[in-house]
């Protein structure tokens, strides 16, 4: 590796270098950062805008969500608020595909919600050298009582060859060979937050322009915090060691919080510190969240904000290789002094050998 290269990978993110005082948009953001990356051909710019803009659409729409039944909703053959709700979840999904199919910045795409890959036909001569992966709408149960949910999405470069169509092998690389990762919170606000492995910068929607802002520069996440986040109601289907740890939580005082939307959960850890926590329960002996969609990515922010995340035996969630496209896995990722305590509990209390 040349020693330009070096000095490259070690630099600050391009966000800190930016003007403090004024406000800069997403795109202006991407574009400056360009120059940051490796392969700065453009595409992967191309890609974070379109996401960008899907954004904004599925956005629109999940504020609406609550006006179904006033709008009327019926008439044009949808009649259950519960139905268009749902469908939420289809509708992010066509938004993503369609804003990354127009433009053709990648050559194929996985979603939570398609069986099999996706593959985008070229536009005009251009050949693309990424896929991308996400969960279009997270915590998607959580619309139709107005509660926050998200978006989360993952960039790879492709390994096939990119003069043919890719391969089922392009989704299935471990998350630390993701170039960007990032998730959108529909929460009180609307967030965009991604990494391209140089640290996390946050944009927020400003309604009355229409263009996320740069509003969270180089999230750090704190070492530790004083809340844990996991769906105590499955306490007594958990392991022991999970449970010996849920216990210390409750004895240190520590506060639970659990939304049902794990960009939700994510978001309030990165700003205030925390562990967020999904083990193996009897229903799901390998864990419940898929691995490509939503542990990777969050994962690599998480990371890149200087936090930990690791499933239940130990292993560093980016170092996982996927085996299929919806694997599922467990999952322990917060601040590191959390993450560390829990890997604690679990060389002590674990019945199987670590
Ligand atoms: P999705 O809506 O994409 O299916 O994801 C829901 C996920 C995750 O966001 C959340 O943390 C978890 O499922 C909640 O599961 P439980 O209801 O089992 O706690
Ligand atoms: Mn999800
Ligand atoms: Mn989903």
């Amino acid at each position: 590796m040349s020693t330009t290269k070096k000095a490259v990978q070690h630099s600050q993110p391009t966000g800190s270098a930016l003007p403090g005082n004024r406000i800069i948009t997403l795109d202006e953001f991407i574009i400056r950062s360009e120059k940051d990356f490796d392969y700065a051909t453009g595409e992967l710019t191309g890609l974070l805008r379109d996401i960008g803009v899907a954004a904004k659409i599925i956005n629109r729409e999940v504020n609406k969500a609550g006006l179904v039944n006033i709008l009327g909703v019926a008439d044009s053959g949808e009649n259950q608020s519960g139905d268009i709700q749902q469908k939420l979840d289809v509708y992010a999904n066509d938004k993503l595909v369609e804003c990354l199919q127009n433009s053709g910045e990648c050559c194929a795409i996985a979603s939570e919600e398609d069986e099999g890959i996706i593959n985008v036909p070229a536009v005009g001569s251009k050949q693309s050298h990424y896929i991308v992966m996400f969960d279009p709408l997270d915590g998607s149960s959580n619309i139709d009582v107005n509660v926050s949910v998200g978006t989360i999405f993952a960039i790879y470069r492709r390994k096939s060859d990119p003069s043919g169509p890719a391969t089922i092998a392009d989704f299935l690389q471990p998350g630390s060979k993701q170039v960007a990762a990032g998730y959108v919170l529909y929460g009180t606000s609307t967030i965009l937050v991604y990494t391209t492995g140089r640290g996390v910068n946050g944009f927020t929607l400003d309604p009355s322009i229409g263009e996320f802002c740069l509003s969270h520069r180089n999230m750090r996440i704190p070492n530790s915090g004083s809340t844990y986040s996991v769906n105590q109601g499955y306490y007594s289907k958990f392991d022991l060691e999970m449970r010996r740890y849920i216990d210390h939580c409750s004895d240190q005082n520590y506060g639970l919080r659990y939304i049902g939307s794990m960009v939700s959960d994510i978001h309030r850890i990165l700003i205030h510190g925390g562990i967020f926590l999904y083990p193996a329960t009897r229903k799901y002996p390998k864990g419940k969240l898929r691995l490509l969609y939503e542990c990777n990515p969050l994962s690599m922010i998480v990371e890149q904000a200087g936090g930990k995340a690791i499933n239940t035996q130990l292993k560093r969630i980016l170092e996982m290789v996927p085996t299929e496209l919806h694997q599922r896995g467990t999952i322990a990722i917060g601040s590191p002094d959390m993450v560390d305590e829990l890997k604690a509990f679990i060389e002590r209390y674990s019945a199987l050998p670590i």
